[in-house]
Formats: structure tokens, sequence, C-alpha cells
């Protein structure tokens, strides 16, 4: 990615992953879009110490992240749109439990992130995977987009010693697990968070 396409503000990778959601088809749009309004999402740190941490560090990750995906998938998808389709909605969603695994405090020596509860006992994987398939079968999205999605969600760490449960075994969860290491390596960042 360029530097224009690395430097934004979180406020601008909130409105492009806007835009990427409305471009998905329903009911797949409606809950990206759901997912990007609540759930603290603008304001969430994208990690406590070893990237993107700071308020609104998870759009601007997420961005990153869904760009360089997508970018990835491109290619294929133009035979099947689904695998856009399902590498947009997960871009977007992988670590949107981030906004309830950290917690944001600020006093007179600045701004503290520190794990929630939930965080320490779930994990951001958990959260992520769990609200998803709550919005997919309250949305009657279909069996296939719900498997693949949950598969990219819970596979992007890449490893079980990373802390994902299962493994990269499809293109779209390929394409996220590499987007999301280069996103955290661009940052400086080491290891899984
Ligand atoms: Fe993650
Ligand atoms: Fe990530």
């Amino acid at each position: 990615m360029n530097a224009a396409e690395t430097n934004l503000s979180p406020a601008m990778a909130l409105l492009k992953l806007r835009a990427w959601a409305k471009e998905l088809p329903e009911p797949l749009s409606g809950l990206c879009v759901h997912a990007l309004d609540n759930e603290g999402y603008g304001r969430a740190p994208g990690g406590k110490t070893r990237h993107h941490a700071y308020p609104g560090g998870l759009a601007v990750h997420t961005y990153e992240v869904t760009k360089r995906a997508r970018d990835f998938v491109w290619g294929p998808a133009k035979g099947d749109l689904s695998i856009l389709h399902v590498t947009t909605a997960a871009g977007i969603l992988h670590d949107l439990g981030k906004a309830r695994e950290y917690g944001v405090t600020s006093d007179e020596s600045g701004l503290t992130i520190d794990r929630t509860k939930e965080g320490y006992l779930l994990g951001h994987l958990s959260m992520s995977y769990g609200w998803f398939v709550r919005e997919a079968a309250a949305r009657n999205l279909d069996y296939d987009l719900t498997v693949r999605v949950a598969h990219c969600i819970l596979s992007h760490h890449g490893r079980r010693e990373w802390g994902s449960p299962t493994e990269p075994q499809t293109l779209e969860a390929h394409a996220l697990h590499s987007a999301d290491m280069m996103s955290m390596q661009d940052a400086g960042g080491q290891g899984k968070k």
C-alpha cells in the first residue's frame, strides 16, 4: 500500500470501511454497517502496546487489513464475487471484539490502554466470532457465507500457538491472515495481538 493508504485518520478509515460495507449484498451489508456503527468501533484501540495502540487504531488497522485482503483476492473474485464479499466482511469483522477487549482511561499522565475483564477472560477472537454468529443467525445469513466468514475470523491469527482455534484453510482466510500480519508489521508490531 502507498503512504496515502497507510496514513489515514481513524475517521477516514471508518468512512472507507463503511463504503465497502454498503457495497456488500444483504444481509451481509447491514450486518457489517451495524458492526461499524456500534460496539465503540470508531474509538477503540487496535492493540494495547504492540500495534495501532491509540483510540481509533482499530479502524485504521481494520482498513489496512481489509484493503490488502481485498487486493489479494481481486483476481479470483472476478470469477466468484462471493470471495470478495467474504473477504470484505471478514476484514471488517475480524478484530471487532477489540472494541470490548480494551478499555481506555486518561489522567494527567496521559492515556492508558488496559484489557477489560472480557478481554482477559475471552479474548477478541472469541468475542468477534460470538458477535458475528449471533448477528448472522438473527439476519438469516446463509450457511455457506456464515461458515466462510466465521472461519476467517477464527483463523486470522494464523496458528494455534498464536491463539487461533483453527488455521486458515480457504483463500479468504489466507488473504486475511497475511494482510493482518502485514498491517501489524508495517506498524512496527511483533507477535499476535
Ligand atoms: Fe486479531
Ligand atoms: Fe487484526
